[in-house]
């Protein structure tokens, strides 16, 4: 399996300090920026779009943004976070109309495609689109909100994935998100995860840095 990384969640930042923020994770030893995109209408909440992603840039960062839409329809905003400096994008297929095309949308517009599936949305999605995907991120919360508990029968879903990953043998992240802490991230990991996102349990601690060393160090164990 590859590298872990870690993906800190800036959904649990504070977003009057945001370019600071990032900066101060990324030197703590985050990996990548997730950047958690709600509209209002595929969930119940409300953040912020392409232009703080382009600002993010615009600031100097430049760690991988994977910028997680929870958006419907999903293609209208794809080549904005493209050219905003978006790494990757995934979307939840229940909220795109063709899902292969905006596979092939994001992948013209240069950036890592990925799929992301609720707690409760079958494995199925993932039939026929494999060859397409260099992410699946599993929901181990329902999207919507930081801060919720992680779903225990996410576990076993990480296994599947993770079986169905070997034996494509393609290259394939197998991304985490929601409720993920210190200690549970070693039996996330156990069960096949290698990326993680957290947002509440970094961005809620005052020392970013002590948590990311914790972190990796359940990660080794
Ligand atoms: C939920 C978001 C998550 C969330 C994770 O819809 O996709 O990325 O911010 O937050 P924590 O780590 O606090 O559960
Ligand atoms: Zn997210």
């Amino acid at each position: 399996m590859r590298p872990y990384l870690i993906a800190p969640s800036i959904l649990a930042a504070d977003f009057a300090r945001l370019g600071e923020e990032v900066d101060k994770v990324l030197a703590a030893g985050a990996d990548v920026v997730h950047f958690d995109v709600m509209d209002n209408h595929y969930v119940p909440n409300l953040t912020f779009g392409p232009m703080i992603c382009q600002a993010l840039r615009k600031h100097g960062v430049t760690a991988d943004i994977d910028v997680h839409l929870m958006v419907k329809p999903v293609d209208s905003l794809v080549p904005a976070f493209a050219k905003a400096g978006a790494s990757m994008i995934t979307f939840h297929p229940e909220a795109s109309e063709h899902v292969d095309r905006t596979l092939q949308l994001i992948k013209e517009h240069g950036c890592k495609a990925g799929l992301v599936l609720n707690p409760a949305t079958p494995l199925s999605y993932l039939d026929y689109v494999m060859d397409k995907l260099d992410i699946i991120m599993l929901m181990s919360v329902n999207p919507g909100f930081g801060g919720q508990s992680f779903i225990p029968q996410t576990l076993q879903k990480l296994a599947q994935v993770r079986k169905i990953i070997d034996e494509s043998g393609l290259d394939i992240r197998l991304e985490v998100d929601g409720g993920v802490k210190v200690d549970n991230i070693a039996e996330i990991a156990a069960a096949g995860a290698d990326m993680f996102v957290a947002g509440s349990a970094i961005f809620g601690q005052p020392d970013y840095q002590a948590v990311i060393n914790q972190m990796r160090e359940e990660l080794a164990k």
